[in-house]
């Protein structure tokens, strides 16, 4: 069957009126009165369902209207009028009705309207036909295609690097193995050690938790680069703001220093929180009322106020003088955690914060070190009600220095070798950093847990669907 389809959101986009269209999607409702039948279609490319009003008389009518329950596919032929009703612009009288698909109403589960989010988890496989998760779709959707444009449009490459892979980016051995080692009967060398030599890469491999160190290399030649892609983090880390596989975008530059790379970061947030409140109004008004009250106002706050900037040491200060009971000792040299990050962003700040100049030793090998010996050019940015959502530094350019902190963090030199041959040819001082998207996601959305942001979530013990 060929038919000329046109799509719900064109229909009110170009309120359309006094024309013939087919529509296609799926039965949100149906009410029917003594000689005719409501019903409400809905096709993804919006939030808002099309009303579409059936007459009794029309051709077999009898047969199909009973089929076209609640979570039913059809395709409906008709003519666009002006609507008596209120809440639409414009509604559809049928004309010709197909059924693609039955939804037995005895079992269909998203029978009726307002499921909690832990029972859609259960159902993730159908959670995309609710309307908060059309929503959630469509502004991923938007924000995955607002970062390559905002990357393109200045003159950034985007790179693939992989996703098999030896090393490991943050040294933090947070890793998914690799194998195709029977695992019934690991090969073992003659002291005792896995035999990595029979392995499908000879060697130990993983998934890749960075695409950081491949980002570099490019930048390190083409300038300016940019990585968007999935990465693996086997933390066992139970809470709402982790997945064991999560998107990252990195973006890496040669010849940027910690401002220029702050600068970046916070212009590259706006400008996506700016298409989500210019562009997707509707689905962003819909999480508002649903879910949170302050999610445009937060949204806009951000737009328009400049992040504060504070090194680790002043924030250190803040959190001691606050004299607040803290569950984590605040000490010098500790790594922030949420409860202190969340008191300076969204009590004594109350905005976003950059924190920037952490101790070296809480931070990654490759981050450049200053001249006080104690702190490196790293940058986090933390937002209210998510915490850092990214993480970023100026690289250590210097080839000594470097191989220096290679070895005093106990790291494989041999395993660095082609990362530190960036630095022994051509070298040149540059940054980046990583945006979580799923945070990021978080944000905009105004969802409260990382599960409800990425349509198939994997978080320990859930490897489902
Ligand atoms: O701070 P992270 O670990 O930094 C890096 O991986 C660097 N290589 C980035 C860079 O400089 N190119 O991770 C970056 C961001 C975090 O700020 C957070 O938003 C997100 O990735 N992230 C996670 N998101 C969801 N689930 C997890 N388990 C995450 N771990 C990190
Ligand atoms: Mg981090």
């Amino acid at each position: 069957m060929t038919v000329k389809r046109t799509k719900i959101k064109q229909i009110f986009t170009e309120a359309l009126v006094d024309t013939e269209v087919w529509v296609q999607g799926w039965i949100r409702t149906r009410r029917e009165s003594k000689t005719f039948a409501f019903l409400e279609v809905n096709d993804g490319s919006t939030i808002k369902n099309l009303q579409i009003i059936a007459d009794q008389q029309l051709p077999g009518y009898a047969d199909w209207i009973k089929e076209l329950t609640t979570g039913s596919c059809v395709g409906i032929k008709g003519k666009l009028v002006p609507s008596q009703g209120k809440g639409q612009s414009v509604e559809m009288q049928a004309q010709q009705v197909e059924v693609y698909g039955t939804a037995d109403a005895e079992t269909y589960p998203l029978q009726k309207k307002g499921h909690t989010l832990e029972f859609l988890r259960e159902i993730a496989h159908l959670r995309a036909r609710t309307n908060t998760f059309g929503a959630v779709y469509r502004l991923r959707n938007a924000m995955a295609f607002g970062i390559h444009q905002y990357f393109q449009d200045q003159g950034f490459l985007y790179l693939h690097t992989p996703i098999l892979t030896g090393s490991d980016t943050e040294g933090a051995g947070e890793m998914f193995a690799v194998t195709t080692l029977p695992l019934q009967q690991i090969p073992k060398n003659d002291t005792g050690e896995i035999d990595f030599t029979q392995d499908f890469f000879g060697k130990p491999t993983h998934l890749t938790v960075s695409g950081q160190l491949n980002g570099e290399t490019a930048a390190l030649a083409l300038s300016d680069i940019y990585t968007f892609g999935p990465t693996f983090r086997a933390e066992n880390s139970n809470t709402t703001r982790h997945l064991a596989e999560f998107w990252m975008i990195e973006p890496e530059m040669a010849f940027y220093d910690l401002t220029a790379n702050m600068d970046l970061a916070e212009d590259f947030l706006r400008y996506l929180i700016r298409i989500a409140l210019t562009q997707h109004r509707d689905d962003l008004d819909f999480l508002t009322k649903q879910y949170d009250p302050d999610l445009i106002n937060r949204l806009e706050f951000v737009l328009n106020n400049p992040f504060i900037r504070i090194t680790y040491t002043e924030a250190i200060d803040i959190l001691v003088s606050s004299a607040k009971s803290f569950e984590y000792p605040v000490s010098w040299g500790a790594d922030l955690q949420s409860e202190h990050e969340r008191f300076l962003v969204e009590e004594h700040f109350a905005s976003p914060v950059i924190v920037t100049d952490y101790p070296k030793t809480i931070k990654a090998f490759y981050m450049r070190q200053n001249e006080d010996g104690k702190t490196v050019r790293a940058m986090d940015i933390l937002f209210p009600g998510i915490g850092e959502i990214i993480g970023g530094s100026q690289r250590e350019e210097r080839y000594e220095v470097l191989l220096a902190r290679i070895q005093e963090m106990g790291l494989s030199e041999q395993d660095y070798s082609w990362y530190l041959d960036t630095r022994r040819y051509g070298s040149a001082p540059h940054s980046g950093f990583g945006l979580g998207f799923e945070r990021l996601l978080l944000f905009v959305t105004g969802m409260s847990n990382i599960r409800d942001v990425i349509p198939f979530p994997r978080t320990p013990g859930n490897a489902d669907f």
